[in-house]
């Protein structure tokens, strides 16, 4: 098949932006993870002032690696994906540039205002009102420019990984819009426009979201293009990606009643959100087999390709996520679960197992097409990266693991008398082996960052403007 060069260009400056942000904000977020994590082994580290405290800096921990890093990665990704799969340009410059510049402007207001104590309180969306006004203008400017690349398209069909992003991008806006409704008092405070139980099931159905609809529907149109492509084999079943896109955003909003399990909550609504949870592990898993099974007659490149390991990897922590989720799901297993490390480490076996390393995959595909070069600059730094980040997640989640379930049994202890057998305390001292060992697998983790910054530093500076603008040239005919 012959490729003719289209005299238009992709536009992948704003690419390349939110690409390089995705490693700086990792290294930020990653590394205040290995701080906090610190400050629970070294109390100490809280340093005695009211900005650096734990309860301070965790929110920003969360806004900085959700937000920033998996955000920056999901506009970067998706603005690639987008213009390659439809073999156009963004339809605006002007406002892809809006993007790139308002997101980085909502990420520094968090930056400044969670240490101060500027927080509406509820988790994943503590940013007072001014900036989740700028966030939801963000957003729909996004929206506008996906969908307005997508109505422009040389191609006929759309391809499924733009539905995910497409999803993503409607769901996050509702979610961040209706969960936001606020009276705001001053510049820095509002109080939301709901009440008691309300209040509740409004965040975490908000809340739940964030994860199945940013943290996953995101991070599976970005599977959808990098894993096929880094594999160069078709996605395994095109049918199965629909069936697996139509179940999972069908089911996923219903699940949000599982963080309100033994609350003021209705019960039929928490056995709803419980049930939906069970379900869920079907299109869960069907993404994940179509992804694993997209690598049939290549599996030998997994010995020379760290890329697609990062990615093969990913999708392994997702299956095993997303197996945990429905289990602890269930009333009484979450009545062990609850409050305690065993939440902590499933969240992480998805965020750094899952959206995490299918993002430092997709960005280690991406970045020296960016670029116009052939390769990144070392493909054994890649490997050292692909083993610091599997062993700091293996140590994360298994010592998360043997302190929640410490952590829920100490706390149910009760002695022949109906007292209890263990003090809070004693828990606490209990948990202390496995907090450091989580502070070093956090540090593998994010120390494989580092190794990342330079990799991506050596790959732009080996570029000069005449290939970077070369990379950048459509290819008319051909694959994507
Ligand atoms: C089928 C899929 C999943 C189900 C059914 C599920 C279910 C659950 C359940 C039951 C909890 C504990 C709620 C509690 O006791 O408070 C939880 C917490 C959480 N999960 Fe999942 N999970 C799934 C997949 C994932 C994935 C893939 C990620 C990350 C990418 C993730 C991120 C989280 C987060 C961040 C929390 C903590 C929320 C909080 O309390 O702050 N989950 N999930
Ligand atoms: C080097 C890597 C990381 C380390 C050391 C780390 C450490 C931590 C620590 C210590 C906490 C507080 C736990 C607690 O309150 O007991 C936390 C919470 C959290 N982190 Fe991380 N983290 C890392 C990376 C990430 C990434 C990449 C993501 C998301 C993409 C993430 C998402 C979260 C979330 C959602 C919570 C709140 C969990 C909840 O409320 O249940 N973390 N992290």
């Amino acid at each position: 098949m012959s490729t003719a060069i289209s005299p238009t260009a992709y536009n992948y400056k704003v690419v390349r932006q939110f690409a390089i942000m995705t490693v700086v904000w990792g290294i930020l977020g990653m590394g205040l993870g290995v701080f906090i994590a610190s400050q629970l082994v070294w109390p100490e580290l809280n340093l005695g002032l009211e900005w650096t405290t734990f309860g301070r800096l965790r929110p920003l921990h969360t806004n900085l690696v959700i937000f920033a890093f998996g955000g920056c990665a999901l506009f970067a990704t998706s603005y690639y994906v987008v213009q390659r799969t439809c073999q156009t340009r963004l339809i605006s410059d002007i406002l892809a540039s809006f993007t790139f510049w308002g997101w980085q402007a909502v990420i520094v207001g968090a930056l400044i205002t969670l240490p101060l104590g500027y927080t509406t309180t509820k988790e994943y969306a503590e940013l007072e009102w001014p900036l989740a006004i700028l966030l939801a203008i963000v957003w729909v400017v996004y929206g506008i420019v996906f969908f307005g690349t997508i109505t422009k398209r040389k191609t006929k069909h759309i391809y499924v990984g733009n539905w995910f992003y497409g999803a993503f991008i409607i769901v996050t806006a509702m979610l961040h819009i209706v969960n936001h409704a606020s009276l705001p008092v001053t510049f820095f405070k509002s109080y939301s426009a709901y009440a008691g139980a309300t209040d509740a099931m409004i965040q975490w159905w908000y809340g739940h979201n964030a994860v199945g609809f940013f943290l996953t529907t995101g991070f599976l149109g970005m599977m959808y293009y990098f894993v096929p492509k880094q594999a160069e084999r078709p996605i395994y079943s095109y049918r199965l990606s629909i069936v697996h896109f139509w179940a999972l955003i069908t089911l996923y909003i219903w699940a949000g009643p599982h963080h309100l399990h033994y609350t003021a909550l209705p019960d039929w609504a928490q056995s709803l959100g419980m049930a939906m949870s069970i379900i869920l592990l079907a299109p869960s898993w069907g993404g994940m087999i179509n992804g694993m099974m997209t690598l049939s007659g290549a599996w030998h490149k997994l010995r020379t390709d760290p890329i697609l390991r990062f990615l093969v990897v990913s999708l392994a922590f997702y299956g095993m996520s997303t197996f945990e989720g429905p289990m602890m799901a269930i009333k009484t297993v979450n009545s062990l679960s609850h409050y305690t490390d065993w939440t902590i480490g499933h969240v992480h076996a998805g965020a750094l197992g899952w959206v995490a390393m299918i993002s430092i995959g997709a960005l280690y595909h991406m970045i020296p097409r960016l670029y116009g070069q052939k390769a990144m600059f070392s493909t054994s730094l890649i490997n050292t990266h692909f083993w610091l980040a599997t062993i700091g997640t293996v140590l994360y989640i298994a010592s998360m693991w043997v302190n929640g379930i410490t952590q829920g049994l100490m706390w149910r202890a009760i002695n022949d008398d109906g007292t209890l057998t263990y003090s809070f305390v004693e828990a606490l001292q209990a948990s202390h082996p496995g907090f450091i060992v989580r502070a070093i697998g956090g540090a593998f983790f994010a120390s494989g960052m580092l190794f990342m910054a330079y990799n991506v530093f050596r790959t732009v500076r080996a570029s000069n403007p005449v290939e970077a603008e070369a990379a950048t040239k459509i290819a008319v005919v051909g694959a994507h």
